[in-house]
């Protein structure tokens, strides 16, 4: 039996920057194939926050994702070494606590570190090519939730830039 749940992030409207010119966009680090290599890429998701009219959220900013299947909590113990892998399946991870440090095999200039918390959201979509090492360097525990998408589906979005995106802002 398939288990699908919608994902959604919900911000208070207090926190929510004035957007400009009127929408906000969820925006994340993503790896994706490129070349049969892993490659970072900056995201902006197509579907803007909107007013949510569901009880006990309603009037804030909640964004639609995506449906997903299997969503897992994982626990990672300090200075985990994940080592080099793809992504298994195209997924939304979002590292509630701790640190995760991402390097690609075949590109020893570009890095991005993940810092738990509001802006510890990542799409991982490179399920084939040379893949990426994960490391979790901190002395405390990471924690992630791993969403992946419903049949494989990324959600819609356009490219801010090549390579990570920049500083812990998580919506523009
Ligand atoms: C943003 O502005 C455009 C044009 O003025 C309008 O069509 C759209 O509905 C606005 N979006 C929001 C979320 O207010
Ligand atoms: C990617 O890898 C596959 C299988 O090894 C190969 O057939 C294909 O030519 C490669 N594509 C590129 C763009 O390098
Ligand atoms: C999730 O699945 C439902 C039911 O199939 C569908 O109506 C909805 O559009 C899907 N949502 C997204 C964001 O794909």
């Amino acid at each position: 039996m398939l288990l699908v749940t919608i994902v959604s992030v919900v911000l208070s409207s207090l926190t929510v920057a004035q957007p400009s010119p009127n929408e906000t966009h969820l925006i994340a680090t993503a790896l994706l194939t490129k070349n049969n290599d892993s490659a970072f890429e900056c995201w902006q998701l197509q579907t803007p926050f909107k007013r949510s009219s569901i009880p006990g959220i309603s009037g804030t900013q909640s964004a639609t994702i995506s449906n997903v299947t299997n969503f897992a909590y994982t626990i990672l113990p300090p200075r985990y070494d994940g080592g080099l892998h793809n992504a298994p399946v195209p997924q939304m991870v979002h590292f509630l606590s701790g640190l995760a440090h991402l390097t690609l095999p075949n590109d020893h200039s570009t890095d991005a570190f993940v810092v738990g918390g509001v802006g510890g959201l990542l799409f991982a979509t490179d399920t084939t090519g040379t893949g990426h090492i994960t490391r979790y360097p901190s002395d405390q525990e990471t924690v992630a939730i791993a969403a992946p998408f419903a049949d494989g589906i990324v959600p819609e979005h356009i490219v801010l830039n090549d390579g990570p995106c920049a500083g812990l802002q998580t919506f523009v």
